[in-house]
């Protein structure tokens, strides 16, 4: 679904500099956890909110939705939180080696057709990424409800030889260490199953 685009966004996100980071401390953050494709920020709201000793970085490419989410971060005055509003290829290339704790894909953009396999954020480009920037015991975690997407993602973490830990085709949302996402929520409302896959090193 499309977010209507909100005009005061961007103009909201330059006057908030304060969560942002500039490429070199994008370089130096470690042992953090890591959310790509934050939406409007639920997730990273209630996580950080949850773990408050755990320092957070949210990753955002639509304008609107990262002036969202920023506005909740100001409102909340997270301050365990970090926020970006960039595309992910232009960052996860100088997060540093083996500096993330464990690294969330919930509802991830599903790009159907075939010839924006690239664009998913679970193909082969991102996930060399990953391994290289996960903690040796840390983890990825995907949550969707797209069938095609979660069996495409499966195969995907399989030929990139993670480990595979645990797979859920039905999952109950109750995990301590999560959090429900807005897409969650529609899917839950609209009675979708939820998938999710936890994957390590
Ligand atoms: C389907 S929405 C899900 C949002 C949220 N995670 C949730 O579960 O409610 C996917 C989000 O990922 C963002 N996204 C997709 N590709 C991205 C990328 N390369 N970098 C940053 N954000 C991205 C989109 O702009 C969109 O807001």
């Amino acid at each position: 679904m499309r977010t209507k685009f909100k005009a005061w966004a961007e103009p909201y996100i330059n006057e908030h500099p304060e969560y942002a980071l500039s490429d070199e401390e994008i370089s130096l953050l470690d042992d953090f956890y890591l959310e790509i494709g934050s939406g409007k920020g639920d997730f990273l709201l209630k996580m950080s909110a949850k773990f408050p000793e755990r320092k957070f970085l949210g990753i955002e490419k639509n304008v609107t939705c990262a002036g969202i989410t920023l506005k909740k971060l100001v409102e909340a005055e997270s301050s365990n939180v970090k926020f970006l509003y960039k595309d992910a290829a232009e960052v996860v290339e100088l997060i540093k080696d083996k500096s993330v704790n464990t690294l969330y894909l919930n509802f991830s953009d599903p790009w159907p057709k075939k010839r924006h396999t690239k664009r998913r954020l679970t193909s082969v480009s991102f996930l060399d990424e990953y391994k290289r920037i996960l903690k040796n015991d840390g983890e990825l975690i995907f949550k969707t409800d797209s069938d095609d997407l979660f069996d495409f993602s499966l195969e995907m973490f399989e030929a990139a030889n993670f480990n595979i830990k645990s797979v859920t085709h039905d999952y109950d949302g109750l995990d301590e260490e999560d959090a429900q996402t807005e897409y969650e929520l529609k899917a839950r409302n609209k009675g979708l199953t939820i998938k999710r896959v936890v994957v390590g090193l």
